[in-house]
């Protein structure tokens, strides 16, 4: 057959991996086409809304929903009372606890859902819900988990026994009322043996604040039950709408084959929407109760003060090392503050997730990590807030831990970080703390950061920025931040990672059309990762058609193959695994069509781009778009017609991506306000299937870590009262903070992952919050800072300025 393109064109024809392919989905989104969940309008739909506690902490007296159901309009008022003939008054969480889904008796944190009004439209509901009388008696309230360890206050009365004893938790012995677990990683006295024989030890406490993911679309959900089919069909801002439908159908007892789960268009995840959430139950609840659907989405305060927020850890260091700045040693102790519930998001054996990744890119031989979980009155939560499980804790923790090591030491941070990486040639390795990462280079990427912004050229500018300030010349101090992380992505082994007991495999389900187009349908789902445009890309390559002629289907449990959802930058290593995997299983059975079309043994032929090829025959070959049509329209001995294939991968290990970020500050230490005059960032995520979205995917993550490092923040007073629950005190960074990014990137591949691909989708939130923090801190090190706590917002500049003694 003759052909007129050179395998050059074809190569690019195909759009495959490597290519900068515009978004697909983007026509969409920029004319108003999306379709998230408040745009679903269905028949005689009904809408609610919830009574929330304005309380920390208070005792349920009585509620009276009177008034508010003589309210024109309004169908139902739901309370615990409501919901508990039905077992659904509490829910499980993610975290193996309990949740109340309507306050039964008692609520624990300001916004807790009490009752859920259901009325004809949504300005009903809110009328009706100011309507309905609650009366509460105050009780004492615990914000602090220290104190909550140390109080006689009990916050979950349904955690301790009748004899006053506090039984097991989920995660094993529980030492106080109060106290849900401890987890422990690493050998403790071996690391305090190594820690107190050392020549020098740093010590340093952190705080890494309470903070929410607010996607831009907040959380919401439309049910809606048919009572003559039996059949729940349920719209949600769901991350894992697989795993809402096993648990809604284990919850509500309907079959899960009558079940139907559909994530339509979702305006932003960050791990806000992994999540169970009352509103959820409510209108299923709701629905099945009215037999109309019931639509619920949460206003912006809602969901910062009652969605998950994320962090909240407060961290005690040590690190050990010899006077020229070996680490020998490496010391964690975290109290984690999992507010009034224990919601985290976390595979089920690691209530801390990934927390012992905190040896980060260094090689250090023993280490310990200990962490306490604590209940206080505060919104539940503790997600992975564009990172995998806890892995921005983790590498905020040891990034610091090097600066205060470098500080004790008298010795530049960037090389100590060179002293300790781990070598190229001990990769696989294995860390003191259980996990053995796949690849890496790092001391290459760390060169070339250094080398692309002239580190030392920085540093003899700060030097000078020093003489000038203390002359009296300037009033604007210089910070270099330095930042090289880890990343533990791709959850997980299903041997060591579960989220209520079901395995964290991902999958893919290829249809290839008589005419050589495709669907192929994950797992996943895509919150605004583009999944549409670089699933096809990884599928144009394995399977040899152009990505323009594959759709990418995701989130409706009735036709996508069974998968645990997007987060953790899990999409790439494990489903983005199966297309590849699945994609392969297609190639196999057209190369024995091919074969058979061109008359020839089966190993005979040879893929190459779009097409099988007699091998050492180029010019006789099938294209796959021709095998595709045999595949269907002609008889082949031995083979059933049709071409589909479907994987569930299973993961042999996580993937680590990496990079070396380096942010240049000046900060005017009179009005505390930081200026970023670089920003570098330079990421390895193993094969690069689109540069062009990891370019985006780099640029939001830098964004949401900036926002993060300097500024947002969920505050609470001493009575549980959100300080920070709306977008006036809520720093979301618009086009006015951001700097200007400089991307970089150097390609080590995974050596399990079948394309060698690493996720990125956390990569630079995991790395930036440390890189922006480090510079504040930085620059003022050279007057004697050693560590101040985030949000580094311009008050707590200038108040560090202020007791450095600069405004004297
Ligand atoms: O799980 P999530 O989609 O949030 O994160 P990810 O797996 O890191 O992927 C984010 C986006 O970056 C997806 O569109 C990926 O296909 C793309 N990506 C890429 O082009 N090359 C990589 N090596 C990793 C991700």
């Amino acid at each position: 057959m003759k052909d007129e393109m050179t395998r050059e064109e074809r190569v690019a024809n195909l759009k495959g991996m490597g290519c900068s392919r515009k978004r697909v989905e983007d026509a969409r989104f920029t004319q108003g086409k999306g379709n998230y969940v408040d745009d679903v309008k269905l028949p005689g739909m009904l809408h609610g809304d919830f009574v929330r506690s304005p309380y920390a902490h208070a005792r349920i007296k009585s509620i009276n929903i009177d008034a508010a159901m003589a309210l024109p309009g309004v169908t139902a008022v739901l309370t615990a009372k409501d919901l508990e003939p039905l077992g659904l008054h509490w829910m499980p969480t993610l975290a193996g606890d309990k949740q109340m889904v309507l306050a039964d008796g008692k609520v624990l944190f300001q916004g807790q859902e009490v009752a859920f009004v259901v009325a004809s439209d949504r300005y009903v509901a809110a009328d009706a819900v100011e309507l309905v009388e609650v009366d509460y008696e105050e009780l004492e309230v615990v914000v602090d988990p220290f104190e909550a360890l140390k109080s006689d206050v009990v916050l979950r009365e349904d955690m301790v026994a009748e004899d006053g004893s506090v039984p097991n938790g989920a995660h094993g012995p529980r030492n106080h009322p109060n106290h849900i677990f401890t987890w422990e990683a690493g050998e403790k006295e071996a690391t305090e043996q190594v820690i107190g024989d050392a020549e020098v030890v740093a010590t340093e406490e952190m705080y890494y604040h309470r903070t929410h993911p607010c996607p831009l679309e907040t959380c919401g959900s439309v049910a809606s039950m048919d009572k003559v089919n039996g059949k729940l069909t349920l719209w949600g801002t769901f991350q894992a709408p697989h795993v809402v439908r096993t648990v809604a159908s284990l919850l509500s007892g309907i079959e899960e084959h009558n079940i139907r789960v559909i994530s339509p268009d979702i305006g932003g995840g960050f791990g806000n929407k992994v999540g169970v959430y009352p509103g959820y139950v409510c209108s299923i609840v709701a629905s099945i109760v009215t037999g109309v659907p019931v639509k619920w989405v949460e206003d912006r305060m809602e969901n910062l003060m009652s969605t998950a927020f994320a962090r909240d850890y407060w961290m005690k260091g040590q690190i050990s090392a010899t006077k020229e700045g070996k680490i020998t040693g490496l010391h964690c102790h975290v109290t984690a503050d999992h507010g009034a519930f224990d919601a985290c998001a976390d595979p089920t054996k690691f209530p801390a997730g990934f927390m012992n990744i905190c040896t980060g890119s260094y090689d250090i031989p023993v280490a310990y990590l200990g962490v306490d979980g604590v209940y206080t009155n505060k919104a539940p939560g503790g997600v992975s807030y564009r990172c995998s499980f806890r892995v921005t804790e983790a590498v905020y923790f040891i990034e610091r831990m090097i600066e205060v090591l470098a500080i004790k030491l008298n010795m530049d941070p960037a090389e100590l970080r060179s002293i300790n990486f781990i070598k190229k040639e001990q990769f696989p390795y294995q860390a003191a703390l259980g996990w053995e990462y796949d690849s890496g280079d790092y001391q290459t990427a760390w060169d070339k950061a250094l080398e692309a912004v002239d580190y030392k050229g920085l540093r003899a500018e700060q030097a000078q920025r020093v003489e000038d300030f203390k002359a009296g010349k300037t009033r604007k101090v210089m910070g270099i931040g330095l930042s090289f992380f880890t990343e533990i992505v791709g959850a997980g082994p299903v041997k060591n990672c579960d989220i209520l007991g079901m395995g964290m495999f991902d999958s893919c389900e290829i249809r290839i059309h008589p005419t050589g187009s495709a669907v192929a349908r994950l797992g996943t789902i895509s919150q605004g990762q583009g999944h549409a445009t670089t699933f096809a890309q990884i599928l144009a390559t394995e399977i040899g058609l152009s990505a323009e002629s594959i759709t990418i289907e995701e989130g409706d449990t009735d036709t996508a193959p069974y998968g645990l959802g997007t987060y953790g930058s899990r999409s790439t290593p494990v489903a983005g695994a199966a297309a590849a995997m699945a994609g392969r299983k297609i190639r196999a059975k057209a190369q024995m069509i091919a074969a058979y079309l061109l008359e020839v043994h089966d190993n005979d032929v040879e893929f190459d781009v779009d097409r099988f090829v007699v091998k050492g025959s180029p010019e006789q070959f099938k294209t796959m778009k021709e095998v595709a049509y045999a595949a269907y329209n002609q008889a082949i001995p031995g083979l059933e017609p049709g071409l589909e294939a479907v994987s569930y991968y299973d993961p042999p290990n996580m993937t680590y991506p990496f990079g070396a970020y380096i942010c240049v500050m000046d900060i005017d230490v009179d009005t505390g306000v930081p200026e970023i005059r670089r920003f570098y960032a330079l990421d390895d995520c193993g094969t690069r299937i689109n540069p062009m979205v990891i370019e985006g995917q780099i640029h939001g993550g830098l964004t949401e870590a900036l926002a993060v490092a300097l500024g947002q923040e969920i505050a609470y007073d001493d009575l549980g009262n959100v300080k920070t629950g709306t977008l006036m005190d809520f720093f979301l960074p618009t086009a006015w903070e951001v700097p200007n990014y400089e991307t970089d990137y150097t390609v080590t591949p995974s050596p399990h992952h079948p394309i060698g691909a690493k996720g990125v989708g956390e990569s630079p939130h995991v790395g930036g919050v440390p890189c922006f923090s480090n510079a504040v801190q930085d620059a003022f090190r050279p007057f004697g800072n050693t560590h101040t706590n985030m949000p580094h917002d311009h008050w707590r500049i200038w108040q560090t300025a202020n007791d450095l003694g600069m405004h004297d």
